[in-house]
C-alpha cells in the first residue's frame, strides 16, 4: 500500500525543519499551518513561540523564512503581524494529484491499523417495530464502522438487541392465550401490555411465565426463540433496505449476557465496589451525583434479586474487554443515556476492566423531531415506523428525479429513486452535526441544491458523464503544466481527503465528512465553471480530466464510507 502523505503534513514538516534551523531551541514546535486565503498555506507559528525566544513575531517569522531550503514549497512571503504565506511549485500540486490518482486507497494510510473498535449501534427491541429513534444510531453507527474499517481498524460491529426482560413473559403467555391472532407483533405487544395493565390475573401468570423463561423451560424459551426470530426477520428488511453493513452474526442480544450477569455481579462484589442499599445491590458513583446530593446508583440487583440494564451493560463491557479484546468501545446511542455509559465507564475503571489503554466512548447524538419542532411523532401522536419514512422519502426522490430526466423507463427510475431516497435519509442524518436535533423534512433532504445527498449524487454523476464522454482512459498527469486558481483550489480540496478522514476518525463527527464532501463539489463547480475540459487542448485536457477523475473518486469513496450509493447516471 502506497500512502501519499497529504501536502498539509509535508509542508508542517518543511516549516518545522526551518524553525528548528533558525532557532534550534524552538526545534519540533507546531507550525501552525492551515489553507490560506492568499496563499495555498500559511505558517502563523511565529506569532506564539516569538515570544519563547524574545524577538517579535515578524523578525521570527523572518528568520525562519530565511532558514527555508528547497522543497515543494516554492514561495514564501512574509506578511501582517508575522504570517508567512506559503505557495506550493505547481509540479508538486500536480505530481500529489497522480500519486492519489494511481492508488486504490487514494493514497490514504491505515492510522487505525491495530487497533480492535468495538461499535455498538441500531440495538433495536425485540417484538417492537424499528421507529425513527432507531434511525440514527443505525446510520451514525454504521458509518463510524465503515471509516473506521477502512482506515486500519479491526472493526466488531455489536448489535446490543433488546432481547431479554420481563415484557417476554408477558407476550409469550399472551400468545398462548390468543393463538389466534394474526396481527403484527408490534400490535400484540400493545394488546398483551394493556392486558397486563388491566387484569391482574394475566399479570401474574404472566410473571409465572418470565420465571419459566430465566428457568429454561423448554416450551417457553421455544417461544422466545420464536418472538426473536420474527423481530429479527423484520429488522434485517430494514437494514437491507438501508443497506447497512449489520448481519446476523452482529447481532449480540441482552440474552446473551443473561448467564454472566452472576459472574460480573460478583467480580464487583470482590472488587468491593458494589454495595447493598434498601435490598438491593448497587454500585455508588465516586463522581456524579444526583438532585438531592447523593452518589448516583448503577443497579446490580434489584431487591426482588432481578437483574435489569445496568448489569447487562456491566457484563457487556467486561465481555467486550476481556473476550473480545478490544481496544476501543464505541457506543452509538442518543444523548439522553450519557449518564448511564458514564456511569458503567466508571465502575468499569473501578473494577480494573477497564485500563490506560482503552478507549470507552459515548457517542452521543440529538434527537429527530417533526416540523413543530417536537420529537417526530405521526400526526396521530404515535411513533413513526422507519419503514413508512422510508417509503416517503423514496417517492419524494422518485418526484423529484423524475422531473429532472423524464423519458427514463420506469424499472431505472425505480432503482435510482430508492437509492436517492435512502441517500437523502441517511445524508440529512449525518449531516447534522452530531449532538444537534435536527427537524425530519424530506422535501428539503431530497432537494437537488444545497447540502443534501441528491446534490452530492447529482455531482458525482455528472463527472462521469464527462468521463464518459472523454473516453474514461487513466490520464496522465503532466506536471510541468501551471495551474489556474480554479484548478489550484480543487487540487488542494482533493488532497485534503485524507486529512478530514483521520479527523472524522478521531472525533466521531462525520457531519465533517459531509461537509468536505459538499465543499469539494463546489470547487468542482467553479472549476467546471472556469476551465473547459473536453474542449481544451492538450495537455491541459488531460490534466483537467484528471481532476475531474479524481474528484469522481473521492465523491464516490467518500459517499460511500457514509453507506450512501454513487451511482453513474441519475
Ligand atoms: N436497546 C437499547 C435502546 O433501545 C439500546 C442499547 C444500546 N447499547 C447498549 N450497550 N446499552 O435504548
Amino acid at each position: 500500500m502506497h500512502e501519499v502523505s497529504p501536502l498539509l503534513d509535508q509542508v508542517a514538516t518543511t516549516i518545522t525543519a526551518a524553525i528548528g534551523r533558525a532557532r534550534p531551541e524552538l526545534a519540533g514546535a507546531d507550525p501552525v499551518v492551515s489553507r490560506s486565503e492568499h496563499a495555498d498555506f500559511q505558517a502563523n507559528a511565529a506569532l506564539a513561540l516569538a515570544k519563547r525566544v524574545g524577538a517579535a513575531p515578524r523578525e521570527l517569522a523572518a528568520e525562519v523564512r530565511d532558514a527555508m531550503v528547497a522543497s515543494l514549497i516554492d514561495e514564501t512571503a512574509l506578511s501582517g503581524p508575522g504570517f508567512l504565506n506559503l505557495t506550493l511549485s505547481d509540479s508538486s500540486v500536480w505530481h500529489q494529484i497522480s500519486a492519489r490518482l494511481a492508488s486504490p486507497r487514494l493514497g490514504i494510510g491505515t492510522p487505525e491499523l491495530g487497533r480492535r473498535t468495538v461499535v455498538d449501534y441500531s440495538a433495536p427491541n425485540i417484538a417492537k417495530e424499528m421507529h425513527v429513534g432507531h434511525l440514527r444510531t443505525t446510520i451514525i453507527g454504521d458509518c463510524l464502522a465503515r471509516l473506521l474499517g477502512f482506515l486500519g481498524a479491526e472493526v466488531v460491529r455489536q448489535n446490543h438487541l433488546g432481547d431479554w426482560g420481563t415484557q417476554f413473559g408477558m407476550l409469550i403467555q399472551y400468545l398462548d392465550e390468543h393463538p389466534s391472532t394474526e396481527s403484527t407483533l408490534d400490535d400484540t405487544y400493545r394488546a398483551a401490555r394493556a392486558e397486563f395493565e388491566s387484569d391482574e390475573a394475566f399479570a401474574d401468570r404472566s410473571r409465572a411465565r418470565v420465571v419459566a423463561l430465566q428457568s429454561g423451560d423448554a416450551d417457553t424459551v421455544a417461544r422466545w426463540r420464536e418472538i426473536v426470530a420474527v423481530s429479527e426477520k423484520a429488522f434485517r428488511v430494514i437494514y437491507d433496505r438501508l443497506g447497512v453493513l449489520l448481519t446476523p452474526e452482529d447481532s449480540v442480544g441482552e440474552s446473551f449476557y443473561n448467564p454472566l450477569l452472576a459472574e460480573t455481579v460478583e467480580a464487583l462484589r470482590e472488587a468491593g465496589i458494589a454495595v447493598e442499599s434498601e435490598g438491593a445491590l448497587v454500585v455508588f458513583s465516586t463522581e456524579v451525583t444526583g438532585p438531592d446530593g447523593n452518589p448516583v446508583p448503577l443497579m446490580l440487583r434489584k431487591r426482588d434479586g432481578g437483574y435489569g440494564y445496568d448489569t447487562t451493560d456491566l457484563a457487556t463491557i467486561r465481555y467486550r474487554i476481556h473476550d473480545l479484546a478490544a481496544d476501543r468501545l464505541l457506543y452509538v446511542t442518543d444523548s439522553r443515556q450519557a449518564l448511564h455509559f458514564r456511569l458503567i465507564f466508571e465502575a468499569a475503571r473501578r473494577a480494573g476492566w477497564l485500563t490506560g489503554g482503552i478507549e470507552a466512548a459515548h457517542v452521543p447524538y440529538g434527537t429527530v423531531l417533526g416540523s413543530d419542532g417536537r420529537p417526530f411523532k405521526t400526526r396521530a401522536g404515535g411513533t413513526v415506523r422507519l419503514m413508512d419514512l422510508l417509503d416517503d422519502a423514496v417517492a419524494r426522490a422518485r418526484a423529484v428525479v423524475a422531473e429532472k430526466n423524464p423519458e427514463r423507463a420506469p424499472a431505472e427510475l425505480d432503482r435510482i429513486a430508492e437509492q436517492a431516497g435512502i441517500g437523502a435519509v441517511k445524508y440529512a442524518d449525518l449531516s447534522t452535526s452530531r449532538l444537534r436535533d435536527y427537524t425530519f423534512d424530506v422535501d428539503r433532504m431530497v432537494a437537488l441544491t444545497g447540502n443534501t445527498g441528491v446534490y452530492l449524487q447529482y455531482a458525482h454523476a455528472r463527472i462521469r458523464s464527462i468521463l464518459r464522454n472523454a473516453g474514461d482512459t487513466e490520464p496522465v498527469v503532466d506536471a510541468s503544466v501551471p495551474l489556474t486558481p480554479p484548478e489550484r483550489t480543487l487540487a488542494l480540496e482533493l488532497d485534503a481527503y485524507a486529512s478530514t478522514l483521520v479527523d472524522v476518525g478521531t472525533t466521531l463527527e462525520p457531519h465533517r465528512l459531509c461537509g468536505y464532501l459538499y465543499a469539494l463539489a463546489r470547487a468542482f463547480t467553479t472549476f467546471y465553471e472556469a476551465c473547459p475540459v473536453l474542449k481544451a487542448a492538450e495537455p491541459t485536457r488531460t490534466n483537467r480530466l484528471a481532476l475531474c477523475r479524481l474528484t469522481a473518486r473521492t465523491l464516490e469513496h467518500g459517499l460511500g464510507l457514509l453507506g450512501i450509493a454513487a451511482p453513474e447516471r441519475l
